[in-house]
């Protein structure tokens, strides 16, 4: 007999639902009363699982309670929401997917997992993979962008490198994949709104990357807070039993979203905790995370019928499974005890500053401004984001300092210590306070280049930070329109968690760069990519609306049976704005300029179960080595049911000296061509394929070649 079920043999009910309940360790400090109640729920084991807790002694200590005092000595599971970064803080997740870099994605997370568990966590509430169209939504921060097969290669890099390859290792942290699923559609973008969506786009669009994780061993999932066409994911038996862990296999254990579980009374599914309780449990979610109903409610719930004994029990072992996965019986203070510096690896600060700069993306570059002239005397730095270190960690700071973070003037004056650098912050983030401004215009008068740094504020977008109106802020339009008006060169930075509309500015400015929020090196990887040490690589996750009205907005469009023609009243638009986005998904500009030619497909008639090689010609028409990425699309033009625009088959990046030419090449499954069927089989149909690459997804500039699916 293994540990757990010898462990569920010994157990009372009491303190088999103990290791269902987890608990906000940060009551700790809100008062003695309730850190002797946490001390005591630890002892008799009616607290199996912690979030927020970390440091070494702090951790020793609970968990010492558990071991040496509990009955039963089962450690404790202690989860925190390390997301991007621990100590080290990386760019924000929607800026980490612009890297488009699956190794990276490893890299960071693994760095995340080894400074949380030598903090004593040993599970993240990461990674995010909600697909993200609807830039109102302020969690669109901390997702992987508009795109199913993007965020499926981040599920895999992240989970890969948050639980190492052992995840017993001292230095291995459990990956939770969240939010399953569809929160980010959720209804206007507005925060915990219903989302209405259909079955196809369910399984084409938000589970692939759930499933993806499931593939790569995720050891948790957490459903959303919201429901899903009407069914409360906390209590959705049908995702959760029959897809996750029936169709999918997923094995592992299903944490419910913070106090989600007691919320299935305002979803209105349950009359009262009891049945909540009961719904959660049925469906599936095993950890109940601190709305204490399980605790509270399942001896009731056992009483009236609404759950069995055998369900409790199912769930109480996989919860000791992944203790025990997780090497915590065999040592429950593996982590938590620092490694010695020696051991700690490459110098972290190094790959936050790696990441930081391939996470930005130069939107415009109109005036060819940027790289800044090496000889530059002078340069007044504008704005509100300028010197703003505590901004630049994001929506999830972990243990991250903002002490730590070189903020984008620091960044600019290190890089440039010839330089003259004035600074003014000229208005507020958010405020209406315009006073400033006058100086900053005056500051400007004898600068060679402006740097503006606009933006929002890091807690403008996150959790509970959805927006109506896409634009800046407060008066930053103000200050920008002032100093534009001065007719010098002007840079503007956009610090923020989520793409901003301003097609006044991409018009105006000499060049734009979206430098969302960048973490601790925030400063040194702006200031390499504006004198041009770095070759700026970022390209958008997501396309950039022109307007709020036109969210949500993404290229993998079904085709519409009146495709928008410019100028064509009855065609897909709108009267005061074409459809398309301010930028395309994949935009990104280089300081290098690359010319793509001789698409081709090999061969070009093909049986299911063959692979087909795409091939193109890459040329580095610039003077200056740089990185090209390119996009490989595939389209099915004729099916049963319509098939998008676009879809997004595979990416590669070509590394190339001045004036180099190169070939790229894909070998394409063809299976990777089939749809969800009817059954939610994957389905594939005979006929003509195109395949579509470009540096972007406008369809305007695409390279296209087609292959023969024959019967
Ligand atoms: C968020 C989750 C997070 C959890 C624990 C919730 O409010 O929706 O993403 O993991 O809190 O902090």
């Amino acid at each position: 007999m293994g540990r757990s079920d010898a462990l569920l043999q010994k157990m009372t009910l009491e303190e088999k639902i103990g290791q269902l309940n987890m608990v906000a360790a940060s009551r700790v400090v809100t008062g003695p009363g309730e850190l002797r109640d946490l001390q005591e729920g630890i002892r008799t084991g009616r607290i199996g699982n912690l979030l927020n807790l970390w440091g070494a002694d702090e951790t020793r200590a609970v968990q010492r309670l558990a071991v040496e005092e509990s009955g039963l000595g089962i450690p404790l599971l202690m989860g925190l929401d390390v997301i991007h970064g621990h100590h080290t803080i990386f760019p924000v997740s929607l800026a980490e997917a612009c890297q488009f870099a699956p190794d990276l994605w490893e890299k960071t997370a693994r760095v995340a997992a080894e400074e949380a568990a030598e903090d004593g966590v040993a599970l993240t509430f990461a990674p995010m993979l909600d697909v993200a169209r609807d830039p109102r939504w302020g969690r669109i921060i901390e997702s992987p962008g508009e795109d199913t097969w993007v965020a499926s290669r981040m599920a895999a890099a992240k989970t890969r490198g948050f639980q190492g390859r052992d995840l017993a290792a001292p230095n291995s942290l459990a990956a939770t994949a969240k939010h399953l699923c569809a929160y980010g559609a959720v209804t206007a973008g507005r925060e915990y709104a219903s989302a209405e969506v259909s079955e196809r786009t369910l399984h084409e669009t938000y589970l692939p990357p759930f499933a993806e994780s499931v593939r790569a061993g995720v050891a948790a999932i957490m459903p959303a807070f919201i429901d899903v066409s009407g069914a409360p994911m906390t209590a959705n038996a049908k995702l959760l039993q029959g897809w996750l862990r029936g169709i999918v296999g997923f094995e592992g254990v299903l944490i419910s979203d913070y106090n989600a579980v007691a919320e299935l009374l305002n979803h209105g599914v349950a009359a009262d905790l009891v049945e909540a309780a009961a719904l959660a449990l049925n469906a599936g979610v095993d950890i109940d995370m601190t709305s204490g109903a399980y605790i509270q409610c399942l001896p009731e719930a056992l009483d009236r019928g609404l759950v069995t004994m055998a369900t409790i029990d199912a769930s109480v072992r996989r919860v000791l499974e992944l203790k025990e996965r997780l090497g915590l019986f065999d040592d429950p203070y593996r982590r938590g005890s620092p490694p010695a510096q020696a051991a700690r690896g490459p110098d972290r600060r190094e790959l936050a500053r790696d990441a930081a700069r391939k996470a930005i993306v130069l939107l415009s570059n109109r005036t060819a401004v940027l790289p800044l002239a090496p000889k530059i005397k002078r340069l007044a730095i504008v704005g509100p984001l300028a010197a703003a270190p505590g901004e630049m960690l994001g929506s999830w700071a972990s243990a991250g300092k903002p002490e730590d973070v070189v903020s984008i003037l620091e960044g600019l004056k290190a890089a440039l210590p010839q330089c003259q650098i004035d600074h003014a912050a000229g208005v507020d983030i958010d405020g209406q306070e315009i006073g400033g401004i006058a100086a900053a215009i005056d500051l400007c008068a004898s600068a060679e280049v402006v740097v503006l740094c606009l933006g929002e504020s890091a807690g403008m977008s996150g959790e509970a930070a959805s927006r109506t109106d896409l634009g800046l802020p407060g008066r930053q339009r103000a200050l920008a329109e002032a100093i534009l008006d001065l007719g010098k060169p002007v840079v503007v930075t956009l610090s923020s968690g989520r793409p901003l509309t301003a097609p006044w500015l991409f018009e105006r400015a000499d060049a734009v760069l979206a430098t969302w929020f960048l973490g601790h090196e925030a400063g040194h990887a702006v200031a390499d990519v504006l004198t041009g040490t770095f070759n700026p690589t970022g390209r958008l996750p997501l396309s950039w609306p022109r307007d709020v009205g036109q969210v949500p907005i993404f290229y993998n469009e079904l085709p519409s049976g009146r495709p928008y023609a410019p100028g064509v009243h009855y065609s897909s638009t709108y009267l005061d704005l074409p459809p398309t986005p301010q930028f395309p998904f994949g935009h990104g500009l280089s300081y290098s300029r690359f010319a793509l030619s001789d698409l081709r497909c090999k061969p070009t008639r093909v049986k299911a179960g063959d692979t087909i090689e795409v091939s193109l010609a890459v040329h580095n028409e610039s003077p200056l080595a740089g990185e090209a990425t390119l996009f490989l699309f595939a389209r099915d033009p004729v099916a049963s049911i319509p098939r998008p625009l676009l879809e997004l088959k595979g990416v590669q990046k070509a590394v190339l000296a001045a004036g180099e030419r190169t070939e790229v090449t894909w070998r394409l499954p063809i299976k990777d061509l089939s749809f969800v069927g009817a059954n939610f089989e994957p389905v594939l149909e005979p006929g003509r394929f195109e395949i579509h690459v470009g540096q972007s997804a406008d369809p305007s500039r695409l390279l296209s070649c087609a292959v023969e699916l024959m019967t």
